[in-house]
């Protein structure tokens, strides 16, 4: 039979541009593949202030994009109110910093309806339509009520909260029902689909059948656990790349033999990164003598800032860093390196590779790529410690690395000690599984996975 096209729809659309030709991380490289051949097509965003919802075609490295303007009150009420100020942090677990507010879920239903009805025409019935994240919940029901009788599947990259935090949104019933359209979910962990599961049994009076099926008044879809991958095999090679051993001398020269301890997050308050400081601050006061043998370097690249809650947090860590660094630093050394800009991926991977530590503690995270991201660039013969929050999805699979709580100051504190104190061949016993799992379920398995099962219905 031959190939289906695939239809992807998401917020944010990575196709490749003439301006950055290579399609720019993992998600972007895997669904780009499938796209060019299959000859499909992907929907979302443009990115633009539009107030007529335009829609633009373009075809750029064998990939199709389509993309919609939105309205500066469509942005401000669908992405920055709805999908970042209730959702996301509810979905986070974090009810404290939730908003409820009627005009964004009026403009999220607004936005979705015109994706849905400008979308729709250009689907075939053939399409396998394939829709991403918390930002397009009811799209695939608004598809379906333009008529559309597709296979259609939905993956969130975020959490699944559980059921007592997800009630607290004001037609929670409404949103999940949606999600009954679609044929195929997926969740980054078994924890989310567990919480899903409990949901829609508890909630929803629905059954779970086999095959991860679930059924609810006559309507059985398929919700299954399918872990996203980087794009290994390339991560791999950026790490040997000559950019990432320019990027690791210059990390030699400026670190002047000291240990380094890495973080990679964007500015988010899901990402712990207060607590990060505070556990390193711990491990400083806690070991006076690795004072001046290890620093950490935090680079944490600006998001969402027109949300308070980011700004918040953007002021907190500025002051937390400033504060640090006042009490602990010396006239030849600074602790922490707190730097707010994104670097390109081969830089990274060189980071990554002349670190000792990755110090990821989010939270609460969906599945986390920096820490495979580190896994894949570490040098086999000699790699380096993962230090990982067990709150983040890819704990399930990384489990390897120093797993720790990431609201405790003390256990970072103790993983870091262990980290820098951790023999070579402790170091390689729990390096090369964590590695081998990386490599072999990256984004194109994942990619597979999940549109296998959605061919499937
Ligand atoms: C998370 C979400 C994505 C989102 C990304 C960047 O990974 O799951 O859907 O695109 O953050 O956030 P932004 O708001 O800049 O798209």
């Amino acid at each position: 039979n031959p190939l289906s096209r695939l239809i992807v729809i998401s917020n944010r659309v990575s196709a490749p541009q003439p301006e950055q030709p290579a399609a720019q991380g993992g998600l972007a490289v895997a669904l780009t593949a499938a796209l060019r051949e299959s000859d499909g097509i992907w929907f979302g965003w443009s990115g633009d202030i539009g107030a007529r919802h335009d829609l633009h075609f373009e075809t750029y490295g064998g990939v199709t994009s389509g993309t919609i303007d939105l309205s500066e009150q469509d942005i401000e009420e669908y992405y920055n109110g709805y999908a970042n100020r209730t959702l996301w942090p509810l979905f986070h677990y974090r009810l404290d910093l939730t908003e409820f507010e009627r005009t964004f879920q009026g403009g999220y239903e607004r936005v979705n309806e015109a994706f849905a009805r400008i979308i729709a025409p250009h689907i075939d019935a053939d399409d396998l339509v394939w829709v991403h994240d918390y930002h397009m919940i009811p799209l695939g029901w608004l598809l379906r009520q333009q008529g559309l009788a597709n296979r259609m599947g939905f993956f969130l990259h975020i959490p699944w909260p559980p059921t007592r935090l997800l009630v607290a949104l004001p037609d929670h019933r409404r949103l999940v029902e949606a999600l009954f359209a679609y044929d195929v979910i997926g969740f980054q962990a078994e924890e989310w689909l567990e919480s899903f599961r409990h949901y829609v049994t508890h909630e929803m009076g629905g059954t779970l059948g086999p095959d991860d099926t679930l059924t609810v008044g006559g309507r059985t879809i398929r919700a299954i656990a399918c872990p996203i991958g980087i794009d290994a095999q390339d991560f791999i090679a950026s790490a040997a790349s000559a950019t990432a051993r320019d990027v690791q001398q210059r990390m030699r020269e400026s670190g002047t033999g000291r240990g380094l301890i890495v973080g990679v997050d964007r500015l988010d308050y899901s990402k712990g990164l207060a607590e990060r400081f505070l556990g390193y601050e711990r491990f400083l006061d806690e070991h006076p003598d690795r004072h001046a043998r290890v620093y950490l370097l935090q680079i944490a690249p600006p998001s969402r800032s027109d949300v308070e809650t980011y700004q918040n947090i953007r002021d907190s860590l500025d002051q937390l860093s400033g504060r640090i660094n006042g009490a602990h630093a010396d006239i030849d050394w600074v602790p922490i390196r707190y730097v707010n800009r994104g670097y390109p991926r081969e830089a990274l991977a060189g980071v990554y590779r002349a670190a000792r530590i990755g110090l990821v503690t989010p939270l609460r995270d969906g599945m986390n790529l920096v820490a495979k991201e580190y896994v894949a660039a570490q040098d086999p013969a000699d790699p380096g410690v993962l230090i990982l929050s067990r709150f983040a999805g890819a704990a399930e699979q990384l489990t390897n690395a120093l797993l720790i709580n990431p609201y405790s100051a003390d256990d970072i504190s103790d993983a870091i000690d262990k980290a820098l104190s951790m023999p070579k061949e402790e170091r390689i016993a729990r390096w090369r599984p964590m590695f081998e799992n990386v490599r072999d379920h990256d984004v194109v398995w994942w990619r597979k996975r999940f549109t296998e099962a959605l061919e499937a219905v």
